[in-house]
């Protein structure tokens, strides 16, 4: 006799869950970081960085994606009053997990943390040679704005993904 199995993929990988930042997660930012292998400089500035600014709620999201209780990424993301526009500044995934929906999902809060702002758009700078993150950005929804010479190290150019909610206004 023939049986018939409908496995649910869905089992192997647990939901994961985004959180607001709370100082529980602090060594998880190095440890992800580390893993991925961003230099020190990087990894002291975004432990901090998600430390200080999550204590501004006002202009700031700070969140972490985890699983089964184990922080596995991280994002920020600052909101600007004068032009109303969002900027992440922080994004990772322990690469463990990458590839699983996990950046997309810090995005997707990212987004609504813009919205409830009533921001126009929302913007994020990466290394030009980031190949990773700029296909992440570009799957994302994001369109490429500009690059900027020597904007991380004299040999290292960044570029801007930017993502606008509504089309431009002609008036
Ligand atoms: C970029 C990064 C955040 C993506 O995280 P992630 O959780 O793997 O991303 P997701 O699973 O949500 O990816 C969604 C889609 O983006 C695209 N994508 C993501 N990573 C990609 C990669 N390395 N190469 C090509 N496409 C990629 C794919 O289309 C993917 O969908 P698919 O897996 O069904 O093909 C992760 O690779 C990372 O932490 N990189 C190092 C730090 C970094 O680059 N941060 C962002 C810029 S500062």
């Amino acid at each position: 006799m023939l049986y018939l199995f409908r496995f649910d993929f869905t089992l192997m990988n647990p939901p994961v869950t985004i959180l607001d930042y709370s100082p529980k997660y602090r060594s998880a930012i190095r440890m992800i970081l580390t893993k991925i292998g961003w230099a020190e400089q990087y990894i002291s500035s975004a432990e901090q960085n998600m430390h200080h600014l999550s204590q501004d709620t006002e202009n700031y999201g700070v969140y972490m994606a985890v699983i089964n209780e184990i922080a596995v990424g991280f994002l920020y993301v600052q909101y600007y009053a004068w032009n109303q526009l969002c900027q992440i500044q922080g994004l990772a995934v322990d690469p463990d997990v990458q590839r699983q929906g996990i950046a997309s999902a810090l995005v997707t809060r990212a987004e609504d943390f813009a919205k409830s702002k009533n921001a126009r758009g929302i913007y994020v700078d990466t290394p030009t040679l980031n190949t990773g993150g700029r296909k992440f950005y570009e799957a994302a929804g994001y369109q490429m704005g500009y690059i900027m010479p020597r904007y991380y190290e004299d040999q290292l150019d960044g570029v801007t993904y930017q993502k606008f909610f509504e089309a431009v206004k002609v008036e």
